[in-house]
């Protein structure tokens, strides 16, 4: 219990967003979580603090040096690609069952409660073969699925969530993260997910969530 991973239903959706807010809540409440970003594209070593293992290592309150880094994200690329081409640029390739061995050493030697951010979305190749949900599954840990609130989400959070239940990923709860600016209302969104998700709790997030819409969330992860 308390470990999983934040998997979303594409890129840029919130998942970082949230897994900060989640932890500087856990934090306030005087738990002491972890974080881990293994697979990162689009780092600049230059401004490392930047990277979402950075903003990870903020909200855990700690440095964005290359040791943290090594030890939350290691593997990193610099092209903003997905995970395969990020590394075919610098002529390396994920090793899946490196990563899987990772994430499960991580999740056995780490405080809880623990969040292991993935990477795009739940079908983003990370090598020829594989994709993320095939990690989420691999590594033993359930997920929590980040959603947005823009017309055209239900069909994909669907599809998500069908994708992860194929390989036998569990799904610990879907958040619906709302999506500046959409037609659709955030409790549109999530009655009308509520209807085709059965047994698996659903949460909503506002833009700008104070810390105690957080907390709700929080408490189905503990
Ligand atoms: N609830 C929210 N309130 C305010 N800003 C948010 C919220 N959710 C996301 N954002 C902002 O939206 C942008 C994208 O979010 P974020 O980086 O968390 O997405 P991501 O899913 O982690 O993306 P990636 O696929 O690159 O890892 C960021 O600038 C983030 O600060
Ligand atoms: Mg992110």
């Amino acid at each position: 219990m308390g470990a999983n991973f934040i998997t979303g239903t594409g890129t840029d959706i919130g998942k970082t967003w949230l897994a900060c807010a989640l932890l500087r809540h856990w934090r306030a409440a005087g738990l002491a979580p972890a974080a881990f970003k293994p697979v990162l594209s689009g780092f600049d070593a230059l401004r490392p603090e930047l990277s979402d293992a950075g903003q990870l290592l903020f909200a855990l309150g700690r440095e964005s040096s290359t040791a943290e880094l090594d030890a939350i994200a290691p593997w990193r690329f610099a092209a903003p690609l997905s995970p395969d081409m990020a590394a075919a640029r610098e002529g390396r390739r994920i090793n899946f069952d490196e990563l899987v061995a990772f994430s499960r050493q991580a999740a056995a030697a780490s405080p809880r409660p623990l969040l292991i951010e993935a990477v795009g979305g739940v079908m983003a190749p990370l090598d020829q073969t594989h994709t993320v949900r095939d990690w989420i599954a691999a590594s033993g840990l359930p997920c929590l699925l980040v959603a947005g609130s823009y017309l055209g989400s239900l069909s994909h959070t669907l599809t998500a969530l069908e994708a992860l239940q194929r390989v036998g990923a569990g799904v610990t709860a879907i958040v619906v993260n709302e999506t500046p600016g959409s037609t659709v209302a955030l409790d549109a969104t999530l009655e009308a997910l509520s209807r085709f998700v059965a047994g698996i709790p659903l949460a909503a997030i506002a833009r700008d969530s104070a810390r105690a819409d957080v907390a709700g969330l929080a408490g189905l992860l503990c």
